[in-house]
């Protein structure tokens, strides 16, 4: 059992109580090799902003839950190196399970996700508690869910999205005492959000997708004044990116994701955690098709992941300094 205190990370605690004062939103930004981690601390480092390292549990499995854990590690050293000594949380993203949950805790993450949002309401009430319970012990903070995002990924999956119900937040968050609520009030996982039948075409035929559901959202902070909200699927899916990947061999149709406008709006919000992971996927795959096209003979891997980390590192200062805000607040 090793605590995070002793990696040198942090909680989500006093990260989301500033950025709710603050009006900005703090990135949690998924993770599974070097090249993303490197990218995610220089960035921050260099925008001065606090970070959530989010691993999911297909990260797990890809990575291997102890490099994990001594990457996270050596992210704190990494970015005392790089000259600041910026605020990182190591977060599980989408646990599914009580043992999940704890095995992340018992290894030294900061930060914990219990999604039991396709259960049965009284069973994700009880689950969460359950993981709440044994994460406070070790002053680890829990996020848990309400409501069902649309979208399929490898671990997390669902047809249809159900919105949170603004009626059932207060009693979620007292009867768990969870730190933070994820919420579905539109945004989905994966570089597809929508179908192309709900979205509107503009002028250049890029679609244009609907609004985001503010109107609950602002629901659910009457009901639970200053509390920390997290908002999943928030990749903005940058139409460069997909066409780099489409003009180089690449197969995308119909990519759409969540405006910046709109991400800037929420960041404002009791929103103070966005979930970025697609369009980090999209940074990278555009920067390797490039140079696997432009120069076929090459074939050492730091020409074409060195390009793929310069491209993330830029995407999340953008992320932080113009989309969330969080960049000079570390
Ligand atoms: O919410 C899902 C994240 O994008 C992680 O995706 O399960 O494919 O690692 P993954
Ligand atoms: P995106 O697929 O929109 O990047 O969302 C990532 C996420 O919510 C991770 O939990
Ligand atoms: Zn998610």
């Amino acid at each position: 059992m090793v605590s995070y205190k002793e990696l040198g990370l942090v909680n989500t605690r006093e990260m989301f109580a500033k950025a709710i004062k603050g009006g900005y939103a703090i990135p949690a930004f998924n993770f599974n090799n070097m090249e993303q981690m490197q990218a995610i601390i220089s960035a921050c480092v260099e925008a001065n902003s606090p970070v959530i390292l989010q691993v999911s549990s297909g990260a797990r499995k890809y990575a291997n839950q102890t490099l994990l854990r001594y990457m996270a590690q050596g992210a704190v050293e990494y970015a005392k190196e790089l000259g600041r000594n910026i605020p990182i949380c190591l977060h599980l993203d989408h646990g599914n399970s009580f043992e999940l949950c704890k095995s992340c805790i018992d290894m030294g993450f900061s930060s914990v996700m219990i999604d039991g949002s396709s259960l049965p309401y009284e069973e994700n009430v009880a689950l969460t508690k359950k993981v709440v319970e044994y994460a406070h012990q070790f002053d680890v903070t829990v996020e848990g869910e309400l409501g069902v995002l649309a979208g399929v990924e490898d671990e997390v999956a669902s047809e249809v999205a159900h919105y949170t119900k603004p009626e059932e937040v207060i009693d979620f968050v007292t009867k768990t005492g969870v730190d933070s609520l994820a919420i579905s009030i539109g945004t989905s996982h994966g570089a597809n959000k929508f179908k192309p039948e709900q979205c509107t075409r503009n002028e250049e035929g890029i679609l244009v997708p609907p609004e985001l559901r503010f109107d609950i959202l602002a629901e659910i902070e009457k009901q639970l004044p200053g509390f920390p909200i997290v908002l999943h699927g928030s990749s903005s899916v940058p139409q460069e990116y997909v066409k780099i990947i489409n003009t180089h061999g690449g197969a995308l149709k119909d990519a759409v994701g969540i405006p910046e406008e709109q991400l800037r709006k929420a960041a404002k919000s009791a929103v103070c955690k966005i979930n970025i992971d697609s369009d980090g996927r999209l940074a990278m795959t555009a920067a390797v098709r490039k140079v696997f096209v432009d120069n076929p003979a090459e074939f050492d891997p730091r020409k074409y992941l060195g390009p793929a980390r310069d491209e993330l590192k830029k995407l999340y200062i953008h992320k932080c300094e113009n989309v969330l805000g969080s960049a000079g607040k570390a």
